[in-house]
């Protein structure tokens, strides 16, 4: 049941345009009828239930009564959610039984609670699926042809439930399952960047999620929905603050608030984690100075720490963003980030939490070029750090850009765990008003090859341990959902919640698979359109990477980090302007960080940096990353460079315009109201192209001196 990349298309669901996948009809009644279909506002997110048309029938086969043992929360919620899916997806209740089996049983339990897994005498396997996996199987128990979904723990049932469930959502079958899962990395958390007035720092879907005024005594529901949400995809804990973090959210009244929501949380197996201001010592304990190695900024750390647990017993930790664009750190009393990472960790390791200390830091007196300085600092660093320190990652050396190469402390360091920092909110690709799947984003940067040990030493395997020996192994994600009815602003945005989650729990899954489930399960089953709408979205993010910054370019922003600001040369730092990265010139453009250049490229295993380094062999989507050309420079495609430029724009903007016209081809085959709302945002988006398009080239033609080609 677990497909790779290549499976996936082998089995021929990478192109299934037609009506079956897994051998069952997946047309829904609800697109084969000519009835209009409801208004759906979104927010149902990805667990709507609809019903998958003719498999309905051979499902009501399987799932005829429903077995949950054990009454915790957990569980609870396994019954309610497998109750109330089951009645939507076939269109009928089933009934739940305690006790005894029947034909067509699903029974939900683990060791612990339930004596019918037990007596299955299930514990190798079950031993193989660790804490938080699951085993589904279809088997005969007492004689009676039944479903078990087992697990060691709840949150394991839970997840398995939700598995379940996915594949009746998707159309797969379900009558000779032998499935056994089990996460490839141990954290995988929601990053939201919110501050506690309601503001989101790079948000794109409303106001914070988290009610601070309300909180502790109101919980809205959508604390729950959101949990839910998360466990269906197997995320496990959320940082609900920015990582400029506001120091108050370790005052004792927001902790109790926090605590609130952890309550809520808990039996969605979601964690909590904040971000900690790092001079929360002075700022918030009144202490004379936050110096990571005085006595007495150690004690309120461990006080803070103690304080904390007493409130939310499964705190997952600190994520701090220290001495980075302006926040305080170990480097304002001249200690290192080790020394500032070790105080925490050492306040937060009687009570089992972890430090994940983040490596965006990009002090301009390391190096020239941003992108090195991250690698300069920390490798230096491999080693010092406690065991309970995570060093968090950002995919490239820059900044969540359209594309980067993967960052090169990435199978750089060895002996302290590193786990991933991606970025679902779109900050600059389009934010929530272009449609821009990232799954394929993260599916190049899990794919690619750092060599740390020779060849196959892929960013995925890095990750999940296999390179390095790793204590911790994790994935973040920069997080979307907000305030918005949708949840994410745009309802294709709900896309990459959604991919992170399958991603962090597999980074090896296709992420075309991705993209094919999600449909199925947002907006219909419906073989067609699924495959023009998967279409949509494998396309799209280079599609944006060609009418924004095509062939290397980066960060040709100003500070709303949305629209084409090329000339940008004023910001308060050289590294927040455009023109430092782009560099053109009458001359030339691209910035040279070949071994002839800044030597950026030495920071990558051999050969990687070769490859990097010989502009004849770096590929051509990086070239302008690492090489400075002439204009006239001959590109593979036989066209000198600026051509080359311009028809990738032209490319771009001519995408943009189909990705509209595709969608509007749907009408009818998604509810009225989403196909408006999206076809909304798609004017925006073919809009924004073309002006992409047109101010990037008129400005670079006042360098390059030659004229636009026409587009072909
Ligand atoms: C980007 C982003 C900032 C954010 C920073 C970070 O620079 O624009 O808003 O604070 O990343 O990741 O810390």
């Amino acid at each position: 049941m677990k497909l790779s990349r290549r499976e996936f298309v082998a089995a021929g669901l990478a192109g299934a345009a037609g009506l079956c996948v897994g051998g069952y009809p997946t047309r829904s009644n609800a697109a084969e009828s000519k009835a209009p279909l409801p208004d759906e506002d979104g927010y149902r997110l990805w667990l709507r239930y609809a019903p998958p048309g003719d498999a309905a029938k051979i499902y009501r086969k399987v799932v005829q009564q429903i077995r949950v043992d054990g009454d915790s929360a957990t569980m609870v919620i396994i019954r309610d959610e497998l109750r109330s899916a089951i009645a939507a997806l076939l269109g009928n209740a089933v009934p739940r039984i305690e006790n005894g089996l029947a034909d067509g049983t699903v029974i939900v339990g683990t060791p612990g609670n339930s004596a019918l897994i037990r007596d299955l005498k299930w514990a190798a396997d079950l031993g193989a699926v660790g804490d938080e996996g699951f085993i589904i199987r279809s088997t005969r128990v007492g004689n009676k042809p039944v479903t078990v979904i087992a697990a060691n723990t709840e949150i394991g049932a839970l997840y398995g439930s939700f598995h379940f469930l996915r594949l009746m959502q998707t159309g797969r079958p379900i009558g000779k399952l032998d499935i056994a899962e089990r996460p490839a990395l141990q954290l995988r958390l929601m990053n939201h960047w919110d501050n506690p007035d309601g503001t989101i720092e790079r948000g794109y879907a409303g106001r914070s999620l988290w009610q601070w005024n309300e909180l502790p005594g109101k919980l809205s529901p959508r604390y729950a929905d959101y949990a839910r949400a998360c466990a269906s995809l197997g995320i496990n804990g959320a940082v609900i603050n920015n990582v400029n973090a506001d120091p108050r959210m370790l005052a004792p009244e927001t902790l109790r608030k926090v605590a609130a929501l952890a309550d809520v949380w808990r039996p969605y197996g979601v964690r909590m984690y904040l971000c900690a201001n790092f001079a929360a010592p002075v700022t918030l304990g009144g202490l004379a100075t936050a110096d990571p190695l005085d006595q007495k900024v150690a004690g309120w750390w461990k006080a803070k720490a103690d304080e904390i647990y007493g409130l939310v017993p499964d705190f997952g930790g600190f994520l701090v963003k220290a001495n980075s664009e302006g926040q305080p750190g170990p480097k304002t009393y001249g200690r290192t980030h080790a020394d500032g990472a070790n105080v925490l960790a050492d306040a937060l390791a009687p009570h089992k939490g972890n430090v994940i200390w983040r490596a965006f830091v990009y002090d301009d007196d390391i190096d020239p070029d941003r992108a090195k300085r991250a690698y300069i600092e920390f490798m230096r660093l491999d080693g010092k750090f406690r065991p309970n320190v995570v060093i968090q990652v950002k995919n490239g050396p820059i900044d969540f850009q359209p594309r980067e190469p993967f960052h090169p402390l990435f199978g750089g360091m060895k002996q302290t765990p590193v786990i991933a920092e991606i970025q679902a909110t779109q900050e600059y690709l389009g934010q929530a008003k272009h449609l821009v799947y990232l799954g394929t984003m993260w599916q190049e940067f899990f794919d690619s090859d750092t060599f740390a040990k020779g060849p196959g030493s892929t960013v995925a395997k890095v990750l999940v341990g296999r390179i390095h020996p790793s204590r911790i192994t994790g994935m973040v994600s920069v997080t979307n959902p907000g305030t918005d009815a949708n949840w994410c602003g745009h309802h294709f945005s709900q896309a990459n919640w959604y991919a992170f989650g399958r991603l962090a729990w597999n980074p090896e899954l296709p992420a075309e698979k991705i993209a094919d489930e999600w449909t199925r399960m947002t907006f219909t089953n419906d073989g067609k359109t699924v495959a023009v709408i998967r279409d949509m979205m494998m396309g799209s993010r280079e599609t944006f990477v060609n009418y924004t910054m095509p062939l290397g370019l980066h960060h040709m922003i100003g500070g709303d980090h949305y629209a084409p600001q090329p000339w940008n040369d004023r910001a308060p730092r050289a590294d927040w302007t455009a023109v430092y990265y782009h560099q053109a010139s009458t001359d030339g453009i691209g910035f040279d960080r070949t071994k002839r250049g800044d030597g950026a490229v030495a920071q990558y295993f051999p050969p990687v940096c070769d490859l990097f380094d010989d502009i004849s062999r770096c590929p051509e989507k990086f070239l302008l990353w690492f090489h400075r050309c002439a204009w006239d420079y001959r590109m593979k495609s036989g066209k000198i460079l600026w051509d080359e430029l311009c028809a990738k724009y032209h490319e771009g903007a001519k995408q943009a315009a189909a990705l509209q016209t595709t969608w509007q081809s749907l009408a009818g085959k998604i509810d009225p109201r989403r196909h408006k709302e999206v076809a909304d945002r798609l004017a925006i988006q073919v809009a924004d192209s073309a002006k992409w398009r047109d101010q990037i080239l008129q400005y670079f033609a006042g360098f390059s001196k030659r004229p636009i080609p026409p587009s072909s």
